[in-house]
């Protein structure tokens, strides 16, 4: 097992598709083998998920056999875009987006040679491919290819999430698709529900390779997110709607207007704008963090990444209409350098994230690479360091330095200082990392009960400002303290006054 300073899961820097040696992978087409893809066009009915079935056969079966879905469909050498020309491209340019063994719905596979898979697929940008592997993950042998599977339209615009704005009258949107601003204009039309509808302009942003960090191209010790884990990221579009109405309800529908005059629509997406500021009201609000994505079938299970994650997912769903504000601080996705996960999460969170402001911080697993400016070290970001997940509000960023004399220890105290205790009298300390106190083992073991110069750097902070509640991820188990100021309780949880 692999120390490391989260407890529960087996192995954080361990991603499913990081079991796959990609570069190891040989062509080995075999004329009795094959693998067949159905429907080959998704998404007519405007939807942008669905499920497809995969009918494959092999002369030579084996239980390690395995089927990888690509995307884009054609995953050749030929189609590599590699970071230098003194690097041969391997056989296989990119990862899998995911993968299944064959012989997962058929127990007899390796003395029939025959299976079939029911896969679900999301709209990525892009096309699909199935293929057939012999040899294992560790020795990948290219036996048969599928025909290609593609949505209607592969650009569209997709998984809205909101934030609340710099303002409590602000909202903003932001989403994906596959147009550039040189094909489309995007925008949001948007407006009280059953009233009238305003159309408000959306910036757009995307990014390359050189953006992320990394190590040598195709090295094994080099980062994903530049190599075998880089996929397209499309488009992430971002529009700010302002001065809404307390407590309103509005819809909204994500648009481009293509240059031929032509529209493409999302569906309709609804919210409910915040209270004014010091308004009576109830908020009721979600805060957890480090809980990553899964794949709802049953892809990639093997070394059981995060399968609570649907089940979270499902309950927030459930619980919707009862939550005003959704946090989760750091440890968002667990992409860790193998960029199509970002789509999944996006995807799997799209029914929250559409409807509640979704506040995100960073945590190690998006912003952590070594000499990339983190505050750690380590390598637990897979190479994104920070490049998918950046935020700026409110929320201490642990993957940063935050000690006294720092820009975030300034920028912490200045949010602090701002807040109008009047009328917002709770103030509430968020981060990924625990500054606090925790006594998850591996803080004890270091005899810190807490990240090293955390509390020493922010108590001062916290006690100025009277800070009412500190919440944290990073250690997967529930655990909460009486005040504590300088190692000593300073009050009991009861009387605290
Ligand atoms: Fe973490």
């Amino acid at each position: 097992m692999l120390i490391y300073p989260e407890a529960g899961v087996t192995s954080h820097e361990d991603h499913p598709l990081a079991r796959i040696a990609v570069h190891n992978a040989i062509a080995a087409l075999d004329a009795r083998a094959y693998i067949k893809a159905s429907p080959s066009v998704l998404g007519s009915n405007g939807l942008n998920q669905e499920w497809i079935t995969l009918e494959y056969g092999t002369g030579n079966p084996s239980n390690d056999d395995w089927v990888g879905v690509f995307s884009p469909a054609n995953f050749s050498a030929a189609t590599c875009d590699p970071e230098n020309n003194m690097v041969t491209p391997p056989l296989l340019c990119t990862a899998p987006i995911k993968y299944q063994f064959a012989n997962r719905s058929n127990p007899n596979y390796k003395r029939t040679g025959k299976g079939s898979l029911k896969l679900q697929l999301i709209n990525q940008r892009s096309d699909f491919s199935f293929a057939l592997f012999s040899g294992g993950l560790r020795n990948p042998k290219l036996v048969a290819v599928s025909n290609t599977v593609s949505f209607a339209n592969p650009n569209a615009p997709l998984y809205p999430r909101l934030a609340q704005g710099k303002t409590w009258n602000e909202m903003t949107v932001t989403w994906t698709s596959g147009y550039d601003i040189n094909e489309a204009e995007p925008f949001v039309e948007w407006g009280p529900q059953g009233g009238q509808q305003t159309r408000s302009p959306a910036g757009t942003l995307t990014f390359d390779r050189s953006s992320l960090c990394g190590g040598m191209p195709f090295c094994a010790a080099g980062a994903p997110a530049r190599t075998v884990g880089w996929r397209d990221p499309g488009f992430i579009h971002t529009s700010f709607l302002k001065e809404l109405w307390p407590n309103l309800v509005y819809t909204y529908k994500l648009g481009h207007k293509l240059f031929n005059g032509k529209y493409i629509w999302s569906q309709m997406y609804k919210f409910k704008a915040s209270p004014y500021p010091g308004q009576s009201s109830l908020q009721q609000v979600v805060i957890f963090g480090d809980m990553g994505k899964e794949e709802a079938d049953g892809s990639n299970v093997y070394n059981q990444y995060q399968p609570g994650s649907l089940n979270t997912t499902k309950q927030i769903i459930e619980d919707l209409k009862n939550i005003d504000i959704v946090f989760h601080i750091g440890d968002i996705v667990y992409a860790n350098g193998y960029l199509s996960q970002w789509d999944q999460f996006t995807s799997q969170v799209e029914p929250i994230t559409s409807r509640v402001p979704y506040m995100i911080a960073s945590g190690n697993h998006e912003r952590d690479w070594p000499d990339s400016g983190s505050f750690y070290g380590k390598k637990d970001s897979g190479g994104e360091c920070g490049v998918l997940a950046q935020t700026i509000f409110c929320i201490a960023d642990t993957e940063h330095d935050w000690r006294e004399g720092t820009e975030q220890y300034k920028f912490l105290e200045h949010c602090f200082a701002s807040v109008d205790r009047q009328k917002q009298p709770w103030l509430i300390f968020l981060a990924h990392r625990v500054l606090g106190y925790s006594s998850g083992d591996f803080y004890a073991d270091e005899g810190s009960f807490g990240e090293p110069m955390g509390r020493e750097s922010l108590q001062k902070l916290w006690q100025k400002y009277k800070v009412d509640i500190a919440i944290y991820g990073h250690v997967h188990n529930y655990e909460r303290t009486c005040p504590i100021y300088q190692l000593n309780f300073t009050t009991s949880a009861t009387d605290d006054a």
